[in-house]
């Protein structure tokens, strides 16, 4: 029996696979119609203990758009879980239902967890503060439209960089590509963890820290904008505090390069103004659609369709 591949963290795929990937989504966009009945008789479980729009909206998108079905439940209170199920017997039961699983938790480690107990390939929709692989590959299909390239560019990526998973993910990402510097902009608090920084300067890339998104805003190609984790923070104080560090206008823009890319994973909170939604820089939207093609182009690889 052939091993079942999972994707847990970013790095579970490489450098060429990532690149296999972004292959298929561009020919999905190119050619839709050859791939909707690709998955046909084939069924996606979308366990999702923690909420979420984007990721599974596109995963339930994609799966529909390949010809194949979906199940599964969109909070724990909804599942057995609530009558007290463990992670793992849930995965069993998913396993019995459905040929590939999405799964998100508030616990880190979760869906790694779960892909122990799985006779079918699991994907890791965001694990607490952790990571949030198919958001990175969203972001990096949404890089390679926009750019034409995985490197040789300036990226800041200013919010939570403490709490936020995706931040996490693409760091993760990207470090396997050449000829990116990294302007980090986050309060003090919402720093990035010590282990991250320590990657960074291991990696040996350029980098630094600044306080100020309107100091950092002109040297950047890429802003990679993030809500501030309310759902991660101890104290509410602490959250009210720190809600609001960096709002993003259309103001702020005049000194930025006119072919800066303006990215955010989504749910925006008060981050990113109305009126930066109309100028041609802003990627967000787009970004949520890149999301739904390249999970589209993930499950046929899981599956072994591609
Ligand atoms: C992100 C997440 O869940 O980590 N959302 C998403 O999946 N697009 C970002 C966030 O919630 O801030």
């Amino acid at each position: 029996m052939s091993e079942i591949k999972n994707l847990i963290n970013i790095t579970d795929l490489s450098v060429q696979e990532i690149d296999h990937l972004i292959e298929i989504a561009d020919d999905i966009i190119e050619h839709p119609e050859q791939y909707w009945d690709a998955c046909a008789h084939k069924k996606l479980a979308t366990l999702f203990f923690e909420p979420s729009t984007r990721t599974r909206l596109s995963f339930t998108a994609a799966m529909m758009e390949l010809g194949g079905n979906v199940l599964g439940f969109d909070q724990a209170a909804s599942s057995s879980t609530a009558k007290g199920e463990s992670v793992a017997d849930t995965i069993v039961m998913a396993s019995c239902y459905a040929d590939i699983i999405a799964m998100r938790h508030p616990k880190e480690g979760a869906p790694y967890v779960g892909a122990q107990y799985a006779s079918v390939p699991v994907i890791n929709a965001g694990d607490g503060g952790h990571f949030h692989p198919t958001q990175t590959l969203t972001d990096l299909m949404t890089i390679h439209r926009k750019k034409g390239k995985l490197g040789g560019f300036t990226i800041g990526l200013c919010g939570d960089l403490k709490f936020g998973r995706t931040v996490h993910s693409l760091i993760d990402a990207l470090l396997r590509y050449d000829d990116i510097r990294y302007v980090m902009v986050s309060p003090e608090e919402l720093e990035l963890p010590d282990y991250i920084k320590e990657t960074l300067n291991k990696a040996g890339v350029e980098w630094k820290e600044v306080r100020s998104l309107d100091e950092a805003i002109p040297e950047l190609d890429i802003l990679y904008m993030t809500r501030v984790q309310k759902e991660r923070f101890f104290n509410e104080e602490d959250y009210i505090r720190l809600k609001d560090s960096f709002i993003l206008s259309r103001k702020m823009l005049a000194p930025a390069k006119e072919d800066l890319s303006i990215l955010h994973p989504l749910p925006r909170v008060n981050e990113i103004a109305k009126d930066v939604d109309d100028d041609p820089r802003a990627c967000y939207f787009y970004q949520a659609l890149m999301g739904k093609y390249i999970r589209m182009a993930l499950i046929l690889y899981l599956l072994g369709m591609k």
